[in-house]
């Protein structure tokens, strides 16, 4: 049994509530009535570090603390479950289609790419990888990459950009060799053996913090937006709420991939329409 598990707070049904609703509110997250553990089990710690008795308190210093408190509440609730390659067919549609339509059109053209809920960053080096295999001399060209979470947590391992060795293990070992460095992790206090994205796959790529449900800072248009296994998490008007908001980032022409489980039925009528395995083009008009 682990620590979290040894302190864990009582959390009555309208304490639950309330929780639900500030996650909602805050991070679009919808939590059903089964997540009642979780929510338990991922913030007894913090009311633990904060020395709250109860699930009452801590609801009330989030309410009067929101701004201090946003960072540790967020980071709390999401679920930040990647890996190298996930859904690989997304990488292979870049690589056939997106990539090759991009080179025809000759040199000058910017290409821009968000991977948007990027959780510790293994999408957007794999986004990366995909880019500098087809287009060697990506750095001196106008292509960048965009990596958003909400996660701050998230995003300090994504900056650093070193994974455990374990990770790589469906990766070939020549891709390794070309866009990774020796490195160690800690891990429990642990050091383990791990692999650090080098400088030419960091160069493409900018982390930001990014809330999906709240305002948006960037301006110009995305090629391609990857915001996968992330939809999962919020409700329907939620959802269609973002798929609106990256419409008006994206012209006719440009590509959108979801997560395997998500289908968005308003899609169509927001102007994507759906031409291969969760991978959609934005449509005219
Ligand atoms: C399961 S991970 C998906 C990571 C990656 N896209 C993949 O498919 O492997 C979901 C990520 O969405 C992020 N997330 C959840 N709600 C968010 C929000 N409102 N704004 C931005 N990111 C959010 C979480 O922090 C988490 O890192």
């Amino acid at each position: 049994m682990d620590q979290d598990q040894l302190y864990q707070c009582e959390l009555r049904g309208s304490e639950f509530a309330a929780i639900r609703t500030l996650v909602l509110e805050s991070t679009g997250i919808s939590l059903s009535e089964s997540k009642r553990e979780l929510v338990k089990r991922r913030f007894s710690p913090r009311l633990r570090a904060l020395g709250l008795d109860s699930f009452t308190d801590y609801i009330e210093y989030v309410k009067q603390n929101f701004d201090q408190e946003s960072s540790h509440f967020c980071n709390a609730i999401t679920t930040n479950l990647t890996s190298f390659f996930r859904e690989s067919h997304h990488y292979d549609f870049l690589e056939q289609v997106v990539l090759p339509a991009w080179l025809k059109q000759g040199r000058g053209r910017k290409l821009r790419i968000w991977s948007a809920g990027c959780s510790t960053g293994q999408e957007a080096y794999c986004l990366a990888i995909t880019v500098l295999k087809m287009i060697p001399d990506a750095h001196q060209r106008d292509i960048r990459i965009l990596a958003t979470d909400l996660d701050e947590n998230c995003l300090a391992k994504a900056r650093r950009g070193a994974y455990e060795v374990r990770e790589f293990e469906k990766l070939p070992q020549s891709m390794i060799n070309e866009y990774f460095e020796r490195d160690h992790v800690m891990v429990k206090s642990m050091k383990r053996d791990a692999y650090m994205a080098n400088d030419h796959l960091k160069a493409l790529i900018t982390f930001n913090k990014l809330n999906l449900v709240q305002s948006w800072p960037m301006h110009g248009q995305f090629d391609v937006i990857f915001c996968r296994n992330v939809f999962i998490y919020f409700d329907k008007p939620t959802q269609e709420k973002i798929l609106k908001h990256f419409s008006t980032y994206q012209v006719p022409g440009a590509h959108l991939c979801l997560g395997h489980s998500e289908t968005v039925p308003g899609a169509a009528a927001i102007g994507y329409e759906l031409i291969g395995k969760t991978t959609y083009l934005r449509k005219g008009g």
